[in-house]
């Protein structure tokens, strides 16, 4: 019977994994006291500083309990909803998953849908209450609510406090006993299986693989290929995590850990490949993952081309570790060539975009964040996909426009209702279903368009709550959308970067706050500056720039008119040909500050 368990550790954001991960790693010794520093999993400068955890770690502790020396593989995972497709890959790695819930915020809304994911890995998933050394009146009404979740009064939760490590060493002792064991499919002689969960690149060694191994073993210089992509490479080197990259001579069924491939490319295999042996029999792939949808959609330009191609290297390369990410090239007026990038939040879009500024040290152009539509040819059926707003049709045609819905679960106290219920009304939203949850808590079921969602939600759902509704959500269906383009003209020019497609109902005011925006921040020219917001031929808000004035006659001295009336005659003649060449070069810096 194998000594190894794998697990994760699952909760709602903030409620203690990565500290929780530092006792483990403390107790079993895995990091010398000296060396330890708070929420060591979370390598990255920006976890650090942020307090989030934006990459899963996995780190493999050594645990002695009855005579038995067990291997105990950990993946910590994010908690924020932005980066949930860490989470489901690194369930795919495990058998067991920790529920982390906070003692003094109990259940809240991701809580449930990591929940979700991890059952239907038919993981073995146990709660733990967390913050235990919080003074809290809730500890009772959170057993409740976890009886509740499980549907099982009696079920067995654990209580620890992750800062002062009280109950931390029972919980290791129940990993040890309760996680169950690696299952092996097919023996050693059939070859070997791993599933790739991640990817590290290093410029030497090329592409290093986070796999977790099913069936058979993996050796050093074992001949190898990826599943699907078909290539083939050698090991250049195998080893796991302690939690620095450490190597070994073998994996063995059941370990998790990492395979350096050599492989220079970064296309060359995606996560939720299976590794197999080069010239084994072909066992079956193991099912990998579901591509994740990006929600939203920016623009990145680099502010100086020179570094065109510097971002698309650092954009491929940040998408190995982050398999969400997707990207594809655009070129849009003022700011040259760039890249319609996808995001899975706005989190999600804040941590890239600072990635590339700090580990790549690019300065970069960031469009404000919009959603896609589909259009779908009603006669033949054809659809496409818009996300750069300039391609939407003027008008539509025979065209049927949809747009992403999401359904979202809201966690709340029950005497924020009145003014949640206001909120989902603004932001269109329907209820679905509701429930009462705990003591004078309520879940609210609600299905609204992506497109709303993004429109700052969840700041507004924290402020009408005083910070105490949580939200998690997913995107469900494409449903029919009720949006027009709305173009911008500045000095009668079309400006495609700033064409956006809004819903009819907002229309008026998106169309005033582009020409007011715009008016404030053009500077202005000798000639009158016409800007203008635009539907489908028909202007519905416009602006004016008055001419810059110069005086003409200011070197006259004294008082012929004559003189005078020439001079302004002259220079009303001008302003009449320039105003009729009249173009406007928007400068990066403006619109820079239009965009964002
Ligand atoms: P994400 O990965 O970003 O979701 O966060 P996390 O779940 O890893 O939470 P993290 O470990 O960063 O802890 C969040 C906050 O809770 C930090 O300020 C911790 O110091 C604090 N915290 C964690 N565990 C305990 C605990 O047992 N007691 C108390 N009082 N605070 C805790």
């Amino acid at each position: 019977m194998s000594s190894i368990r794998n697990f994760s550790i699952i909760a709602h954001i903030d409620h203690g994994k990565s500290t929780l991960a530092d006792r483990l790693l403390e107790l079993t010794g895995t990091i010398p006291p000296r060396r330890m520093q708070e929420q060591v999993l979370d390598s990255m400068d920006l976890e650090r500083e942020r307090g989030i955890t934006i990459k899963m770690t996995p780190v493999r502790m050594l645990y002695q309990l009855e005579a038995i020396n067990y291997q105990l593989n950990l993946i910590d995972t994010p908690g924020h909803i932005d980066f949930a497709y860490e989470v489901s890959r690194s369930l795919k790695a495990v058998e067991g998953a920790l529920l982390l819930i906070d003692a003094a915020r109990g259940v809240q809304a991701q809580t449930l849908s990591v929940l979700a994911a991890a059952r239907e890995q038919n993981l073995m998933i146990f709660p733990v209450i967390n913050k235990i050394d919080l003074i809290s009146t809730r500890r009772e009404s959170v057993r409740a609510e976890i009886m509740k979740l499980f549907a099982d009064p009696q079920i067995e939760i654990l209580e620890v406090s992750a800062k002062t490590g009280q109950g931390v060493s029972e919980l290791l002792t129940a990993i040890a006993r309760r996680v169950p064991a690696p299952v092996v499919e097919y023996s050693e002689t059939n070859g070997a299986r791993a599933l790739v969960f991640d990817f590290d690149y290093s410029t030497h060694r090329g592409l290093i693989v986070y796999v977790r191994i099913f069936d058979g073993s993996i050796k050093r210089q074992d001949k190898l290929t990826f599943g699907v992509s078909g290539e083939i490479f050698t090991a250049l080197e195998v080893g796991y995590f302690a939690p620095a990259r450490q190597s070994t001579e073998t994996l063995a069924a059941g370990e998790i850990g990492y395979i350096v491939t050599g492989i220079k490319e970064f296309n060359r295999a995606k996560v939720g490949e299976t590794i197999l042996k080069a010239n084994q029999p072909a066992l079956p792939l193991i099912a990998g993952y579901a591509e994740p949808k990006p929600m939203v959609w920016a623009s990145l330009y680099p502010t100086s081309q020179d570094d065109f191609n510097l971002l698309r290297q650092a954009l491929a390369r940040l998408r190995l570790s982050d398999a969400a990410l997707s990207f594809e090239e655009e070129a849009v007026g003022v700011l040259g060539r760039g890249f319609r990038v996808g995001f899975l939040g706005l989190l999600h879009l804040e941590i890239i975009t600072e990635r590339l500024r700090r580990e790549h040290h690019l300065n970069l152009v960031v469009t404000t964040p919009s959603i896609s539509f589909r259009l779908t040819d009603d006669r033949t059926g054809q659809m496409e996909t818009v996300y750069a707003f300039h391609l939407f049709p003027d008008e539509l045609r025979g065209q049927t426009v949809t747009e992403p819905y999401a359904r979202a679960e809201i966690l709340t106290p029950a005497e924020y209702l009145s003014p949640i219920l206001t909120l989902l009304q603004e932001h269109e939203a329907v209820i679905i279903a509701t429930d009462n949850w705990g003591d004078d808590r309520m879940i609210l079921k609600v299905e609204m368009p992506l497109r709303e969602l993004m429109r700052h939600f969840f700041d507004s759902l924290k402020s009408a709550s005083s910070g105490f509704a949580s939200l998690s959500y997913a995107l469900i269906d494409w449903r029919p959308a009720d949006v027009v383009k709305l173009e911008v003209l500045v000095a009668e020019e079309v400006v495609p970067a700033l064409a956006r497609v809004v819903p009819r109902r907002r229309l008026e005011i998106e169309a005033e706050a582009v020409v007011e925006k715009l008016k404030n921040l053009l500077p202005r020219e000798l000639f009158v500056i016409k800007i203008q917001a635009r539907v489908g031929g028909r202007i519905i808000a416009s602006r004016a720039i008055s001419a810059m004035k110069k005086d003409v006659t200011g070197y006259l001295y004294g008082g012929d008119i004559t003189r005078k009336r020439k001079l302004w005659e002259k220079q009303a003649k001008g302003k009449k040909r320039m105003q009729a060449r009249a173009r406007v070069n928007i400068s990066p810096e403006v619109f820079l500050k239009l965009v964002q």
